[in-house]
């Protein structure tokens, strides 16, 4: 394993995967990303000149692009991370999600075969289980969890991890999948739960938390996750699952609660909302498969890594002001005009 093809790298993990790989590892990176909304290519401007790293603007679902990236970069393991994510947005309108998550996927998958690559590596989620009861904490999900996606986007993603199931058992391909918990950490897109509440909680405005805020979920700072992929591509057998959790459960409004404690600001602007549809209650995952086999633990403990990452947005307000605005969709036109052909 040599040149990485990761797709998805200017995403909230897949940029931070970017780095993880360039400083823990030799390999060379490939960013593929059609920079949709949740692509930023300045959550990578510290890297973007290293010399490991080359990034392509092109869509999974373009067969042709793959190709031709396959082939121009000597490409021998795919990492997708290439999705539409937000639950929310999946409810507005599925097409994107079924495009890119499975669609896209099959497309990734034929190319790895043709080109006879070394590994394909899909991250997935454990969203694709669907959700646990409350009352039971014995009960997570395993890797032998029957797949019972709830939402738009996790039922994309279970279609995408059944391609990479058929690919393995049809057609011999060296797939690998990893279902990870929530992540948290830097560069994550305001939309999701603990940014957006940063955010709000520095600016003083509302704090929407959706149903009763007793929807459970598990989080993992995003490190951790990358350092499960890289060990999942480095030593997992080929057509396994591998869960990769911090059995570090949480309400929702404990964290909204937190957040606020932390930033030192009061409880008065939370605001229960309407809540979302088909709600998944709880998800927790067993990760014991992925530490007993192959290693790996998380190194951040919740208190140290959300503290990280209420730091981070502090020391980076610029960075979520201009995603907010929408300064950062002009990023790459003004840094990358020049190499645009
Ligand atoms: P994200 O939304 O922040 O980033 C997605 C990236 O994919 C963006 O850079 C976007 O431009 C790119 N992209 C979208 N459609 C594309 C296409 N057709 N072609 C090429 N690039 C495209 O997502 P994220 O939160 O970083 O999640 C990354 C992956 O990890 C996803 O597959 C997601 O399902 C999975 N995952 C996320 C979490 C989480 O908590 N965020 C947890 C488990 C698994
Ligand atoms: P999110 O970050 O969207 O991740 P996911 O839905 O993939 O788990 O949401 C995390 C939890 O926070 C989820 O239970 C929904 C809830 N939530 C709110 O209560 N308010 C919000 O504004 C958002 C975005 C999420």
């Amino acid at each position: 394993m040599k040149n990485l093809l990761v797709t998805g790298g200017a995403g909230f993990i897949g940029s931070n995967f970017v780095k993880y790989i360039l400083n823990n590892t030799e390999y060379n990176v490939i960013n593929f990303d059609k920079l949709t909304y949740a692509g930023n290519l300045e959550n990578l401007s510290d890297i973007e000149n290293n010399e490991r790293y080359k990034f392509v603007k092109a869509d999974i679902c373009n067969q042709d692009e793959v190709k031709k990236t396959i082939e121009e970069n000597n490409i021998d393991t795919i990492v997708n991370f290439a999705a539409e994510s937000h639950v929310d947005r999946s409810i507005l309108g599925a097409r994107e999600f079924v495009v890119t998550n499975v669609l896209g996927t099959q497309v990734l998958l034929d190319c790895a075969k043709e080109f006879k690559l070394k590994k394909f590596l899909q991250v997935s989620t454990d969203e694709v289980y669907g959700s646990l009861p409350e009352d039971d904490k014995s009960i997570k999900f395993t890797e032998e969890t029957p797949l019972a996606s709830n939402s738009p986007y996790s039922s994309s993603k279970a279609g995408a991890d059944l391609l990479c199931r058929a690919y393995f058992h049809t057609h011999n391909l060296p797939v690998l999948i990893t279902r990870c918990s929530n992540n948290y950490g830097p560069y994550q897109f305001p939309e999701k739960l603990i940014p957006l509440m940063i955010a709000k909680a520095i600016d003083g405005e509302k704090l929407p938390v959706y149903g009763d805020g007793k929807n459970v979920r598990d989080w993992l700072y995003v490190d951790d996750h990358c350092s499960g992929i890289l060990a999942v591509l480095e030593k997992g057998k080929n057509g396994d699952v591998y869960n990769i959790g911090g059995n570090n459960e949480w309400y929702n409004i404990d964290i909204v609660k937190l957040i606020l404690k932390l930033l030192g600001k009061p409880e008065d602007n939370i605001t229960y909302v309407k809540d979302r549809p088909g709600h998944d209650r709880r998800y927790a995952i067993d990760s014991s498969k992925i530490m007993n086999e192959l290693g790996w633990a998380p190194k951040y403990q919740f208190p140290e890594g959300i503290e990280k990452t209420i730091q981070w947005y502090r020391d980076n307000e610029q960075w979520w002001r201009k995603v907010m605005s929408g300064e950062y969709l002009k990023y790459y036109e003004k840094n990358y005009s020049s190499k645009i052909s």
